[in-house]
């Protein structure tokens, strides 16, 4: 068990930066998942935290050690590659004993080790088979306990599931989970999908072009985006370039009014943002409500538009409504979208949580002098 500091850790590859000042305190036991897209920088903030890449800058730290100088095999990490990488020509036993016969272990105590393994991952039995004779699951399931059974400090994962269909990802995403609990393990992991994400971290790092964008939990990421960037890769959001004009009402009831998109919208307001700014205002598909008689009352914004598509996704309905010339997403569940496959023409809608994002003067186009 570890605590594990990274401190601006950065990496170039000639000109390209795959992380840049990369700094992260991920406590005791904890399971932090490091979630972006393709190229962000994830494999290669893991694999720095693993000692398998040098950073250009930074250090890395276990508790009050500093091990950026130590080989992998001096961190005592365990490492889960996308693909389960065991020795084919050896038994499942040997392939889960293997690094505690390298560190010259006793055999019986290695039996031992590799039957408590082989019952963690619920595959107790299995020892004899070759790694040819499981499916991709129980081979994957076979990683974990090789990487268990030495007993590391830190647990890396490098999208352990992104290989096996959706079934397989579901269930094992929690056997992950438990085994982490149970072992009381620091885990870091890695993934671009987002349900995993959500539903087996403490919490998540937003990863974009190298850098952290927003470290917190999933209610923290996906309730209260930081940057446009989360605010547009976590789950579906209508983003309105907009501005705000200035303010209404007081205590509870204070709005920011902000102009975007041709509309007039009232939002909490936040610290920071205030009249003249230009913000980018998100709504959340499923914060949308089409008002069955156009009773807006309960709203802080009602406004009227044209269903232009419906398209059923099974639990839910999308509606892709134009209001004011832009086209919003507009996400309804349970008996309601039943009514509302069928529906065309004008709607009204009610809304109440909006977010705001300040544009920021690095964002915002040069003056022109
Ligand atoms: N050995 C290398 N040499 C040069 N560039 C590299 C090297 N390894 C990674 N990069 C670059 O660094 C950036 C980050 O790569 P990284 O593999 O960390 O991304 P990732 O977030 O894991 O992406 P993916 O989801 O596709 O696995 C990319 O632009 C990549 O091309
Ligand atoms: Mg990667």
């Amino acid at each position: 068990m570890a605590i594990v500091h990274l401190v601006s850790v950065s990496k170039r590859y000639g000109a390209t930066v795959a992380v840049e000042d990369f700094s992260l305190d991920i406590a005791d036991g904890e399971f932090v998942t490091l979630l972006g897209p393709s190229g962000c920088g994830k494999t290669t903030t893991l694999r720095i935290v693993a000692g398998l890449v040098e950073p250009t800058s930074g250090r890395i730290r276990f508790d009050d050690q500093d091990v950026t100088d130590l080989p992998p095999r001096k961190r005592n990490i365990g490492f889960v590659f996308q693909t389960p990488a065991l020795f084919p020509h050896l038994s499942v036993a040997d392939n889960i004993g293997f690094g505690l016969s390298v560190k010259k272990a006793r055999k019986d105590q290695i039996a031992a080790r590799v039957d408590e393994m082989l019952t963690m991952v619920g595959l107790s039995g299995y020892g004899a088979r070759l790694p040819a004779q499981l499916s991709g699951g129980q081979q994957q399931r076979i990683a974990l306990a090789r990487v268990l059974a030495t007993d590391p400090r830190v647990l890396l994962f490098d999208e352990p599931l992104s290989a096996l269909d959706k079934n397989l990802r579901d269930s094992l995403k929690y056997s992950i989970l438990d085994l982490q609990r149970r072992t009381r393990k620091t885990a870091i992991y890695v993934t671009h999908d987002q349900s995993e994400a959500f539903a087996i971290s403490d919490r998540i790092v937003v990863m974009n072009a190298g850098h952290a964008e927003q470290i917190g939990t999933q209610t923290d990421i996906y309730l209260h985006p930081q940057t446009p960037f989360v605010a547009e890769f976590i789950g579906a959001n209508n983003g309105l370039p907009g501005k705000v004009t200035g303010t209404d009402g007081s205590g509870d009831d204070e709005r920011s009014v902000v102009s975007a998109g041709g509309l007039t919208l009232r939002a909490r307001p936040r610290a920071g943002v205030g009249p003249g700014d230009e913000v980018l205002v998100y709504l959340r598909p499923e914060n949308l409500v089409v008002l069955p008689d156009g009773d807006g009352a309960g709203y802080d914004n009602v406004v009227d538009g044209t269903i232009e598509r419906v398209i059923f996704e099974g639990p839910t309905a999308q509606l892709r409504v134009d209001v004011a010339g832009r086209e919003l997403r507009v996400d309804v569940s349970g008996g309601r979208r039943l009514e509302l496959i069928q529906r065309h023409g004008r709607v009204r809608l009610g809304f109440n949580d909006l977010t705001l994002i300040p544009v920021t003067a690095a964002a915002a186009p040069p003056p022109t002098s």
